[in-house]
């Protein structure tokens, strides 16, 4: 099918108001789930009424996000999120729950070889996808070929770093591999031992405004949105 013909089909079954943000990389553990909860609670906190939208059979979005609602029955001042659990085999039946939605982020599973049609359909109907990349000669290996396949069929595309550490000699060299490939969000992840901790009470180090490591996911918010023009 013509590129601007699947493109077309796919828009016409997401929300029509719907912004997709859809979170892919071919590498596990490069940080999917933790940008896509953390997007999702800046746009819960600022008013955005957005959707998560979890493609991984690990569900790991919607589990953090059932962990979320029970420490909201007891704290109901955390932003309130909507995950629901949904599948690649199903994806146009998943983009039609956005309907009603201004923003929907979609968390998928890493094997994305495994599901090309369906990362396909969604690329098409995504405003922005959003590859988190751990700055290590395996991650780079496999993302930078994959940015460059998003890039060549018309995908805006954007490679996060993460635990980058800058005061090391492969995160230049890896950096700069990335940014030959396509484009690179501007702001990175540096390492952040305690990112895991909210977790286990489905938050995020956002729903905390001390915390240490809130900026660049603050960053990375705003450029998401400027992106996306949202
Ligand atoms: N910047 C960071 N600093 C420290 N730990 C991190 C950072 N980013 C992610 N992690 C940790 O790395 C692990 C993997 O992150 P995450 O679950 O977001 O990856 P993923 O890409 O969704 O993985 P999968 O492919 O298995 O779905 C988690 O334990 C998470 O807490
Ligand atoms: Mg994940």
């Amino acid at each position: 099918m013509p590129q601007a013909a699947a493109r077309q089909r796919a828009v016409e079954v997401k929300g029509a108001q719907c912004r997709i943000l859809l979170i892919s990389s071919p590498k596990g553990g490069s940080g999917k789930s933790v940008l896509s909860r953390h997007i999702l609670v800046s746009a819960a906190q600022a008013g955005i009424k957005a959707i998560g939208l979890d493609f991984d059979r690990q569900q790991t979005f919607s589990k953090w996000a059932a962990r979320r609602a029970r420490t909201r029955e007891a704290f109901p001042d955390f932003a309130e999120t909507v995950v629901e659990p949904v599948s690649l085999t199903h994806w146009r039946g998943a983009l039609r729950r956005t309907e009603g939605y201004s923003l929907a982020i979609l968390d998928t599973p890493p094997s994305v070889e495994d599901h090309l049609p369906a990362i396909d359909g969604l690329g098409e109907a995504a405003d922005l996808i959003l590859v988190p990349a751990v700055c290590t000669q395996d991650d780079v290996e496999s993302v930078a070929p994959w940015v460059k396949a998003l890039a060549a069929k018309g995908f805006a595309t954007s490679v996060v770093l993460n635990r980058a550490n800058r005061r090391t000699t492969s995160y230049a060299r890896m950096r700069g591999v990335l940014v030959k490939a396509g484009s690179v969000c501007p702001t990175e992840l540096p390492q952040l031992e305690d990112i895991h901790v909210p977790s286990t009470k489905g938050l995020t180090l956002l729903d905390y405004s001390k915390s240490r490591g809130i900026e660049p996911f603050e960053e990375i918010w705003a450029y998401v949105r400027r992106e996306i023009g949202l």
